[in-house]
């Protein structure tokens, strides 16, 4: 398939703008937005979605990213979701090599782009499945087509909960103790390490600390997944200086490796 079938041409652009006043609700979604992230097949997608009645429609951006842009849609039961559309032309896509490459759940034999870009959200899509199966707060996945993730959404009414970089915690020991312990449940539970964690990727949402956007997620036998997991607790360490909490990064490391009985036997050891 040659790129230009990627881009669209003055007539297609007019078919879009007229379907876009059906499927979105009119405000927010600028020409820049459209132009780049639907693309023909991630408009027929759109489409797919709404005719088998699981959005009804696209109410506004929530946010766009550096690979993706997420929405907020409705679904016909009136129920607000959150839709992540991977973008295909536009998204810094060298990078997922790095971690799609070395996870056995993926093959990865120089894929196209687009192919990769699909695979990256099954990605999202599984690590997802993984923390919803071991109880961790994060998105509950709904479905993934193509390069659209479908999720729960976090947040209150039409309201998206903030990241924790925008809030100022009345109980920042608690907060930073319970991500401790989601990425320990994580590692020790499910195999798997965010790889990208930090203020930017925590919503907090009830008091509670969500974990999001976790595509780049690799199981522990990726060959740098110990790597990640040291730099992911830098970068929580790092923030929580601000509230003056200051961990040390090593302790923190054994005490997400350690297995339960491990740390008994430790203790009753030196005790
Ligand atoms: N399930 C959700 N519920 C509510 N808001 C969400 C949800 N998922 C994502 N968001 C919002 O959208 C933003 C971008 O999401 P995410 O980090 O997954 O995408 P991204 O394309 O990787 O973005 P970035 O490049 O900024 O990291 C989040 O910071 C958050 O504000
Ligand atoms: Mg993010």
């Amino acid at each position: 398939m040659s790129s230009d079938d990627f881009f669209l041409n003055n007539k297609e652009i007019k078919r879009i703008d007229f379907k876009t006043q059906k499927l979105f609700n009119h405000i927010g979604v600028d020409r820049k937005t459209l132009d780049e992230v639907f693309d023909k097949s991630t408009l027929s997608t759109i489409e797919k979605l709404i005719s088998d009645r699981i959005i009804d429609y696209i109410d506004f951006p929530i946010s766009s990213g550096k690979e993706g842009n997420v929405f907020l849609a409705i679904t016909p039961k009136n129920k607000p979701i959150v839709l992540k559309i991977y973008r295909i032309s536009t998204s810094t896509f060298k990078h997922m090599k790095e971690y799609i490459i070395g996870d056995p759940r993926f093959n990865f034999n120089h894929k196209s782009r687009r192919d990769t870009i699909y695979t990256w959200a099954s990605k999202e899509y599984k690590n997802l499945i993984k923390l919803d199966s071991i109880g961790i707060f994060a998105p509950k996945p709904i479905k993934k087509i193509d390069n659209i993730l479908l999720m729960e959404f976090i947040g209150k009414e039409r309201q998206a909960a903030p990241m924790l970089k925008d809030v100022q915690l009345t109980n920042p020991k608690t907060i930073f103790k319970q991500i401790i312990t989601s990425m320990k449940k994580m590692y020790q539970n499910a195999d798997l390490i965010h790889c990208d964690l930090s203020q930017f990727n925590i919503l907090i949402h009830q008091k509670q600390p969500y974990i999001i956007d976790i595509g780049q997620g690799v199981l522990k036998d990726h060959p740098l997944s110990e790597d990640y997991l040291k730099r992911d607790i830098h970068s929580i360490v790092s923030y929580f200086k601000k509230y003056d909490i200051h961990e040390d990064e090593k302790l923190i490391y054994d005490k997400i490796k350690r297995k339960k009985g491990e740390y008994h036997a430790i203790h009753q050891d030196s005790s």
